[in-house]
């Protein structure tokens, strides 16, 4: 028989992985990426001190690499991401002022361009509040105070006019302090004329851990006019059984099917293999990729 893989079942929303390229020549990696998913966005590789290591100087290799993967396997890309307080290169972390707002700027412009057509949306800040609702300490910040959001935003909609714009975030998922600013900001962007078309919802979290108010909390965003969408999931096992795990991730993709406007699912790295998270098991693939029961309550929920 023929097994029904993921993204068979993704007919309302799209279900992602974040890949790294590095990873492509491990076979039983890039067959399940392949077969399994129907968007990716690259882990690391379009972010600014990996692409633009030293001025105009652009290393765009290995996110081609993860383009041309998506285009034969006909997947969309979400391009991760633009403006953060981590990863920036050297170069760009001892500028300041009118040279840093030139240099932000061109960046985006540059890297936008030369991917436009390929990609489905950008993250365009990212991180950029503190748990309290404050805004984050940043070479962003520091130098621009608010300002440097909607240039940002502004800079990437006049580069590709086709792809959607997020800002994203973690710790969003419910209502809380950090959630209620990030609320207020897309309704001023929004207000303002800003082309912002999208929250992303970074999602990581642990079993017994998943906040009751995910939907209706996604839902308060779309009713600003954007689309939302879970951008990072991974969900820590916790010291639970993988049947707990598999209920969560059930409970999550869930959630994004009951809020008209939520566009998909991105699971940040599908195996334990290669996960950024060491401390824990927090993919639905264990890291001899055996798919643990995460997989087919995705599947059903989907
Ligand atoms: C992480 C990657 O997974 C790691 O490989 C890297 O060392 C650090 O960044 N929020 C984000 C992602 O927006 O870009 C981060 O990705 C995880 C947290």
């Amino acid at each position: 028989s023929i097994a029904a893989h993921l993204r068979d079942h993704a007919n309302k929303i799209y279900i992602g992985s974040a890949l790294a390229p590095s990873h492509f020549t491990d076979a039983q990696y890039s067959t399940i990426a392949a077969e399994e998913f129907n968007s990716l966005t690259p882990e690391n590789e379009m972010k600014w001190a990996n692409v633009e290591p030293s001025k105009g100087k652009y290393n765009y290799g290995p996110a081609e690499k993860l383009v041309e993967f998506a285009q034969q396997y006909d997947m969309i890309v979400r391009g991760h991401t633009l403006i953060w307080h981590q990863e920036v290169p050297d170069w760009v972390s001892v500028l300041s002022g009118d040279d840093l707002h030139e240099v932000m700027i061109d960046h985006i412009t540059t890297l936008v361009t030369h991917f436009k057509g390929s990609i489905y949306a950008w993250d365009v800040v990212n991180e950029i509040f503190n748990e309290d609702g404050s805004y984050r300490s940043s070479l962003w910040y520091n130098n621009f105070q608010t300002s440097f959001i909607a240039d940002a935003f502004q800079a990437a909609a006049a580069a590709d006019p086709s792809a959607k714009l997020y800002i994203n975030d973690y710790n969003v998922e419910y209502t809380n302090a950090k959630s209620n600013a990030l609320y207020n900001l897309v309704k001023e962007l929004k207000s303002q004329g800003v082309p912002i078309h999208g929250v992303g919802f970074q999602t990581h979290l642990a079993v017994g851990q998943i906040p009751s108010d995910f939907a209706t909390n996604l839902a308060r965003f779309t009713a600003l006019g954007v689309d939302v969408a879970i951008t990072e999931l991974d969900i820590k096992q916790n010291g639970q059984s993988q049947d707990a795990q598999a209920a969560a991730y059930s409970e999550v993709i869930k959630d994004c099917l009951s809020v008209n406007g939520c566009v998909g699912v991105t699971i940040w790295g599908f195996t334990d293999k290669y996960s950024w998270i060491s401390s824990d098991t927090a993919c639905p693939w264990d890291s001899n990729y055996q798919a643990k029961p995460a997989v087919a309550a995705i599947e059903a929920a989907l």
